[in-house]
């Protein structure tokens, strides 16, 4: 069983889809090394067992901004799972990294008082089925609310004008789910992750498509407490006896 932190002032951001290779890790570092870039220092929750963000923080260089690491794939015998899985009291920002295969109980443990879930697809006809599976069990299994707005799709490794990129965009369409990125496919994401980095800390001339791409997550993150707000406001307006509606009605009628 996964076991999250929660905590009302917690921004945590988790990727996920089960099929491999589809870019989470690259999101998950991307996004964290944005945020270290500006303050304060994020943590970094691997769930993956093949350990690869853990692996890239240990080759990031010394000389760039500290992200806090979370093995949290790895089980000790010595420690409580919840003293391993501890987010230091000053992290605001938490980015969770997911495994390739998830049960149900782990999906709703996972998303559980997160503030943003991504995921990233791929536009192979394959990539788009498991993405779709994995859309609704989010919204059936773990309850995610639409109305939250929390729920977001990031495009990955797309080739513009391809049959199945276009299919892509109909089928998020159609769920009423934001695409808030497009990643293009290039080794600009492979030598950054190689070197314990984000696109942000390579040469600007090089990356500015895709630094733009991840500059355009990471607005979308930063709008999770408004969204929250509004999400709330929502609820509690559909719970109030009377409605809008009647309102109008009593004060036309009080009026005549
Ligand atoms: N936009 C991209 N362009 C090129 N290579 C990418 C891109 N996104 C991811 N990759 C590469 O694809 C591989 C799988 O990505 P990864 O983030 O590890 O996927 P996951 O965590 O979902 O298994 C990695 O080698 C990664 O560097
Ligand atoms: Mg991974």
């Amino acid at each position: 069983m996964l076991i999250t932190p929660s905590r009302d002032n917690l921004n945590k951001i988790v990727i996920l889809n089960p099929k491999g290779g589809c870019g989470k890790s690259t999101l998950a570092t991307n996004i964290a090394a944005c945020y270290a870039g500006r303050g304060p220092q994020p943590a970094i929750m691997d769930f993956d067992p093949q350990g690869s963000t853990m692996a890239w923080l240990k080759r990031r260089p010394d000389s760039l901004p500290p992200i806090h690491g979370i093995a949290a794939y790895k089980k000790s015998m010595q420690a409580t799972r919840s003293w391993q899985l501890r987010v230091p009291e000053s992290t605001v920002d938490l980015i969770v990294d997911s495994p390739a295969s998830i049960g149900h109980d782990d999906l709703r443990e996972l998303t559980r008082d997160s503030s943003s879930i991504l995921v990233p697809v791929l536009p192979s006809a394959m990539d788009i089925d498991a993405a779709s599976r994995c859309i609704a069990d989010l919204l059936l299994v773990a309850k995610v609310n639409r109305n939250e707005g929390k729920l977001a799709v990031i495009a990955n490794r797309t080739r513009k004008n391809t049959k199945s990129f276009g299919r892509l965009m109909r089928f998020l369409d159609s769920l009423g789910i934001p695409i808030i990125a497009v990643l293009r496919d290039t080794q600009n994401f492979v030598h950054a992750a190689e070197q314990g980095m984000g696109i942000h800390e390579l040469p600007p001339s090089r990356v500015r498509p895709d630094k733009e791409q991840i500059d355009k997550i990471v607005t979308w993150l930063d709008g999770w407490e408004a969204r929250r707000r509004r999400a709330l406001q929502i609820t509690s307006m559909r719970r109030r006896p009377f409605s809008g509606v009647t309102l109008l009605r009593k004060s036309q009628a009080s009026s005549v």
